[in-house]
Parts: structure tokens; sequence; C-alpha cells
């Protein structure tokens, strides 16, 4: 394996932002009915074209998820999309999970289905254009959950496929999601992201994966979505920041948040205000801190859209003035 190029890899994918368009099939199929239409291979492929060619796409975002559909699709043209995103200087990622399942007996807690195949499928995607992966743990907050086998067992998913994805010269995205879902504070959400991400990067020293060669995704710190009482823009960068310090190493090179159903003014004022505080004191914060939204990026320009041929320019538009904002929160310029 070359730690050397994997780590080279994982800048690119950080140096600006990184669009999440790996939406599988069920999600896909919820984002198009809030605007009336009917997902097909076909529609989305238009709706993908869309953001893809939007011009100035490559000024603001480095780094494109596909879902397994999108990657094997082209343009108009003929285009195959992972090409078209690596002449606009975009290095091409692939959603390899294959979405989350219960854990019986265990509340609200699941694992994640994916690892069938994983290593042949991952030298496929490479041969297809994917230069990085993504791979969604996920841990809802109440009573009883997350458990510590929930805690545990994904630990150990993340870590063994970030291992599989540098052994095929991929650089991996971790992505442990700690859900906004519920009332629970931003005591409990802070005590819970230290928790997981502890244990994630106990596990991935354990199986001997190179920190420099991944791209960490976690969730912002924030009260549950049902709280009344949210937490400020600083207490959320503040919280969120000086947790990450204490856990996640120096070396790894990227921090790309995800959005999690935060409205996209939010989770780019957050981002802002964190890049701000980096931009305070250097040393403290050593990773690039930028964004992997998927619904922040995309909400505004999929409501433009609306599914008809003739909204594709102002929906484009949208999405830029979008982009471009989160990326200049990624500099702390806002
Ligand atoms: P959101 O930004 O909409 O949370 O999506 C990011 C993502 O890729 C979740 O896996």
């Amino acid at each position: 394996m070359d730690t050397q190029k994997l780590a080279q890899t994982a800048k690119e994918v950080v140096s600006r932002t990184i669009l999440a368009a790996d939406e599988s099939t069920s999600t896909i199929t919820k984002r198009m009915a809030t605007i009336g239409v009917q997902s097909t291979p076909e529609i989305n492929r238009l709706y993908r074209q869309l953001l893809f060619t939007a011009e100035g796409i490559g000024d603001y975002v480095s780094g494109v998820i596909l879902y397994d559909e999108t990657i094997r699709q082209t343009t108009d043209n003929g285009v195959p999309f992972p090409q078209l995103l690596e002449k606009m200087g975009i290095v091409p990622g692939i959603k390899v999970d294959k979405g989350t399942t219960p854990i019986p007996q265990s509340g609200q807690d699941t694992y994640t289905q994916g690892f069938d195949g994983l290593a042949k499928r991952l030298i496929e995607y490479r041969e297809l254009g994917a230069r990085f992966a993504k791979w969604r743990a996920v841990y809802t907050i109440d009573l009883t959950s997350p458990s510590d086998i929930s805690v545990q067992r994904n630990a150990h998913d993340l870590a063994l496929y970030a291992l599989l994805c540098q052994d095929a010269e991929i650089v991996p995205i971790v992505e442990p999601e700690v859900l906004m879902d519920g009332d629970h504070t931003l005591d409990r959400d802070e005590g819970v992201t230290q928790e997981v991400l502890k244990n994630v990067f106990l596990q991935l020293k354990k199986y001997g994966v190179h920190t420099q060669g991944i791209i960490l995704k976690p969730n912002m710190i924030t009260a549950g979505k049902k709280n009344a009482q949210q937490a400020s823009v600083e207490q959320v960068a503040q919280i969120t920041l000086e947790t990450l310090k204490h856990i996640v190493p120096d070396n790894v090179p990227g921090i790309a948040f995800l959005s999690g159903g935060q409205s996209p003014d939010l989770a780019t004022a957050h981002l802002n205000e964190m890049n701000k505080m980096k931009l305070k004191s250097e040393e403290k914060y050593p990773w690039r801190i930028t964004a992997s939204y998927g619904r922040a990026l995309q909400g505004e320009a999929i409501e433009a859209w609306g599914g008809k041929a003739e909204n594709v320019a102002a929906a484009q538009k949208v999405f830029i003035s979008r982009a471009q904002k989160v990326y200049q929160a990624s500099m702390g310029e806002l």
C-alpha cells in the first residue's frame, strides 16, 4: 500500500468541500418525492448531471461521493460522471456501505451492511474511477442507545472497512454519525460523540489503518432536534472542536462534517465558526475542517429544479451559490 499516495489523495479530496451525492435508491426516492417527482435511474441521472455540470462547481467542490448507480452513468454526451469530475479537478468517490439494519434486542441500535464482496467491489470501483469511498455507521441517542455493543460493533466495522479501502489504494471516509433525532441535551450528545469517536480511533489503530490516509466525517455536536434548548452557533463550534481536538490524531488530513438535517444556513454558519476558531489558534486544530454535505448543499437546488427541464439553469445557480458559501465557510471567510 502506498501511504504517501493515500495521504496525498485525502488532502486533495478535502482541499475545498465534498458534495455527498450518494443517496441510495431509497433515499433519492424520498428526496424526489419531496418535489413530487418519481425517482427512476434516468431522472436521477438528469438531477446529478444538473449538479455536476453547474458552472464553477470545481472552484468550490473538491470531491463528490457517488452511488453505485451514478458511478456507472454518463452525461447526455456520453461522458462517464467520474471522468467529467476528474477533468474539473474533482475527485470521484463512492458509497460502499449497503445501509443499516437493526441489532436485534438492542433498542434503536443498528449496524451497517456491506462487507459481502467488499474487497472485490473496491477494485471494480477503483477501475470505474473512484479514488475514495464512504461507509456510514449510525448511532441513535435515547435512554438505552447507543449500547456498548453498538459502539463496539460499529467501531470494528469502520476500522475493517478502512483497512480494506487502503489495501485497495482507496481513501476511506470514516463516517460515524450520531443522529440529531430526539430530545437529548447538548451534553448528552457530547458524551455519546466522545465515546463513539474514541472507540473508532482505538479500533483504527488496532487494525493498522494509516490515519494520514483517511478522512473523518463526523456529526457536529448539537442538542437533539426536539430539544427546545438549542445551543448557539458559537457553543456548537466550540464543543465540537474541543471534542475532536482530544480524540482525532494530528496526522488526519481532514475532517469533513455531515449536515445531518441542519438547514443549509445553520450548517454553513457552524462550519464558518469552527474555521474562524481554527484561524485564531492554528496549532490547536491541525486538520483541514470542511464539509461533506448532502442535504445542506442540495436542498435548495432540488427544490428550485422541481424536476423540470426549464428550471435547470436556475437550480444550478442556487446550487453554486450555496457551494460557494460552504466553501467560504470552510475557510472561515463568512
Ligand atoms: P447530510 O449532509 O444530508 O447529512 O448527508 C451527508 C451524508 O453523506 C450522510 O451519509
